[in-house]
């Protein structure tokens, strides 16, 4: 059976999920809307992802003869898709514009997987509800730890056992920068600088070296794990900004590293840096991403993997895609 999907968003992420469904998948998907912020494309018999990608190479897309200036509701609402797949920018404050466009397709009766962290960081439970009552799967692998099957493992593999808390490497940027100053001696502001250069790190570098994504990845967690009730401001947060070149000298003198940790159990709560063991499954080098689960009966479970990068979210969004149940 083929399904009809709608990409809102056709950044690096969303273009990767197009090129990714038209090389593995194009049997069993048809996108047939995507959306910018500008507007969408539309062809309710198939949009040819080549083109697309074409057109976006060359600035174009808003010349081709099925683009529209429809909103994403807007696209939604005339698509009739059965699936809608969010990569639109995220705002971990209101969830928008993922937690409309999400809303919308579940009050369509639509699937949704998404990549935007938002709508589960600021309205995880009503997202939860309004699919429970339409009926449909609303699937969020690929907002945590990008590639790292997290909510896929614990969906077939961990129904057997409980949870008892999960803590990780949740932010590859803070990883990246910690792990070079361990490497080279350098100070935090040049390697950030560094950083900035290679394309590691935003111009603007807060969310990554201070916490605030990892935090909104945490809440996910914690409202997947530990009942949907966490929101941001229950994390306890302190950035890697102070972190200097002699601590991470003195930890592995000590056989330690320092790692910024995002831990949540239901007591709560936290993202901080923190000394890990050197031979830890969490003291992961370089942009990796780690998550530990610790479990009532299999005590210890790690996925190491990359958290960030087109085409490693497409995957993960992919699966979620494919593995969604059949409908009639
Ligand atoms: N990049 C990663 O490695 C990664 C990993 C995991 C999760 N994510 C999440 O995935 C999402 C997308 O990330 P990205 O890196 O692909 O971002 P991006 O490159 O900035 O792309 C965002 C896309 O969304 C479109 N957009 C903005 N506002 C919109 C609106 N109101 N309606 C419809 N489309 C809208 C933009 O349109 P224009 O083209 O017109 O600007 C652009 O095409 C984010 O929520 C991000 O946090 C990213």
């Amino acid at each position: 059976m083929s399904r009809d999907v709608v990409i809102a968003g056709f950044g690096t992420v969303g273009r990767a999920v197009a090129r990714a469904i038209s090389v593995s998948a194009p049997d069993k998907v048809r996108i047939v809307g995507v959306a910018k912020s500008t507007g969408c494309l539309f062809d309710a018999s198939g949009l040819d992802v080549s083109d697309l990608l074409a057109r976006h190479e060359a600035g174009t897309l808003q010349e081709a003869p099925v683009w529209c200036e429809w909103d994403v509701p807007h696209l939604l609402d005339e698509a009739r898709a059965s699936v809608l797949m969010d990569a639109t920018p995220t705002d971990i404050t209101t969830g928008e514009p993922g937690l409309t466009n999400i809303l919308h397709g579940i009050g369509l009766g639509m699937d949704v997987v998404a990549a935007t962290k938002g709508p589960f960081v600021a309205a995880f439970t009503r997202v939860m509800e309004a699919a429970r009552e339409k009926g449909v799967e609303v699937r969020y692998e690929a907002t945590v730890a990008g590639a790292v099957p997290v909510f896929s493992m614990a969906r077939s593999c961990m129904r057997g056992d409980r949870v008892l808390s999960v803590d990780g490497i949740l932010n590859g940027t803070s990883n990246y920068i910690l792990s070079k100053m361990e490497e080279t001696g350098a100070s935090f502001d040049l390697i950030l600088a560094k950083a900035q250069e290679l394309g590691y790190a935003e111009a603007d570098p807060t969310a990554d070296v201070e916490g605030g994504d990892a935090a909104a990845k945490l809440v996910i967690l914690a409202n997947t794990f530990f009942g949907g009730r966490w929101s941001y401001e229950d994390v306890a947060r302190v950035g890697i900004s102070a972190v200097t070149p002699e601590a991470l000298e003195l930890a592995r003198d000590e056989g330690f590293t320092i790692k910024l940790l995002a831990s949540a159990s239901p007591e709560g709560l936290e993202v901080r840096p923190q000394l890990v063991p050197r031979g830890s499954a969490l003291a992961v080098p370089g942009v990796l991403n780690a998550v530990r689960f610790r479990m009532e009966r299999a005590k210890e479970l790690v996925l190491i993997g990359r958290g960030a990068g087109g085409d490693e979210t497409a995957a993960a969004m992919l699966n979620d895609l494919l593995t969604l149940p059949e409908r009639a």
